[in-house]
């Protein structure tokens, strides 16, 4: 089988990759995405970094049983732990969230000043901060962790005044700082886009790494010649690690729509 007509292999923690499953789809429509949710062991942001680089090798060897042409890790908990091992391990590209997002945020920056928001695991990696600082000398970097607000998105409490009341109180710092681009460094952020926005200002640029990393996966595909070419629309097949149920009926809240079958291994 021509290698452009296999899958793009995506994992995350959970669901909360399915926020880079919805850029993916708009991106790029004619690709198939093979997608494994580790419903089973999330939260990966609490976890240590040897639990998280563990799981995420294993979610490799999951997704290369499906005939996958590129890895995209969507959690951004493994990308700031697992990318290097990763990419040492196996020998297909794999593109993580981190550089695609650092990389937007310098681009868009002003006034030099970049607010990071993510899990703790995240934000205690560093790894958006020194990617940012090895891109760009000149940028300063004020981050955030804010794990409450995974659990909120989990509760669909996307635009309750508690979510806002939260989100204020971890933002703080943030908003005076002054930076004027916030990265979005979790995959549950982009869901709270309205209330994050309306916390600190309509001028604060928002940062979304699925979307970032979804014109990355683009970019690489296009470069290795692995793009599929012919004029179809691609396929979605999602697999989680426990709870079927439960992740269809969250899932209709961050796509939008149904999406379809589940199937738990
Ligand atoms: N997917 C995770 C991330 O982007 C958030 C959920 C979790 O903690 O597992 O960091």
């Amino acid at each position: 089988m021509n290698k452009k007509n296999y899958a793009l292999g995506v994992f995350d923690s959970g669901l909360g990759g399915l926020t880079v499953v919805r850029e993916l789809k708009r991106q790029l429509p004619k690709e198939d995405i093979v997608y494994f949710g580790d419903t089973a062991r999330v939260p990966y942001g609490t976890k240590s970094a040897q639990s998280i680089v563990q799981f995420s090798e294993e979610n490799v060897q999951f997704l290369l049983k499906h005939k996958v042409k590129i890895i995209v890790v969507a959690c951004n908990s493994s990308s700031s732990f697992a990318i290097s091992v990763l990419r040492k391990k196996f020998s297909l590209p794999v593109v993580g969230v981190i550089e695609p997002g650092a990389k937007k945020a310098i681009e868009v920056s002003k006034n030099k000043k970049v607010g990071v928001i993510a899990t703790s695991a995240t934000i205690q990696s560093g790894k958006y901060s020194k990617t940012i600082k090895r891109l760009s000398k000149k940028m300063k970097v004020v981050s955030q962790a804010c794990p409450l607000l995974v659990p909120l998105v989990e509760e669909g409490w996307f635009e309750k005044k508690a979510t806002f009341d939260i989100a204020k109180e971890y933002l703080l710092t943030i908003k005076k700082s002054g930076a004027d681009v916030v990265i979005l460094g979790c995959t549950h952020y982009p869901i709270l886009k309205p209330v994050i926005s309306r916390v600190l200002g309509r001028r604060v640029n928002l940062i979304d790494s699925a979307k970032e990393v979804a014109c990355e996966v683009k970019a690489i595909l296009k470069k290795h010649n692995l793009s599929q070419d012919k004029k179809r629309k691609g396929s979605c097949k999602v697999f989680v690690s426990d709870k079927p149920q439960h992740f269809k009926k969250l899932a209709k809240r961050f796509l939008g729509y149904n999406i379809g079958h589940i199937k738990k291994v």
